[in-house]
């Protein structure tokens, strides 16, 4: 059974200051990342219980308890790495990031329009 696992913060907790206050990466990391990894962790232990005791009803609610917590750690782990303290402003070609902003002014008409929404 997959066992999964808080990851490190790839920076400190100021890091992201001040765009970011370091209580509010901690808080994100340690609190609700945290609670995520518990949850999918939990969920997968209730599943496995539920099939031993061939509980098959509780099964759906399982699962979709299980696909809430894993998106949340998912969803946390690309945020951490999707951040810098060196980072912001329009992404750029000559950034090496032009297929970033290709779909960005497709979505949303332009970098203005989509940093407004
Ligand atoms: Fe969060």
């Amino acid at each position: 059974m997959a066992v999964y696992t808080l990851p490190e913060l790839p920076y400190d907790y100021a890091a992201l200051a001040p765009v970011i206050s370091p209580e509010i990466v901690e808080l994100h990391h340690d609190k609700h990342h945290a609670a995520y990894v518990k949850g999918a962790n939990d969920t997968l232990e209730q599943l496995a219980e539920a099939r031993d005791k061939e509980r098959w009803a509780a099964l759906n609610g399982l699962e979709k308890s299980l696909a809430f917590h894993l998106s949340g750690h998912i969803l946390h782990s690309v945020y951490w790495h999707n951040m810098s303290g060196d980072g912001g402003g329009e992404p750029l070609a000559a950034d090496g990031v032009g297929e970033l902003a290709d779909a960005i002014a497709e979505s949303f008409g332009s970098f203005r329009a989509f940093k407004a929404q």
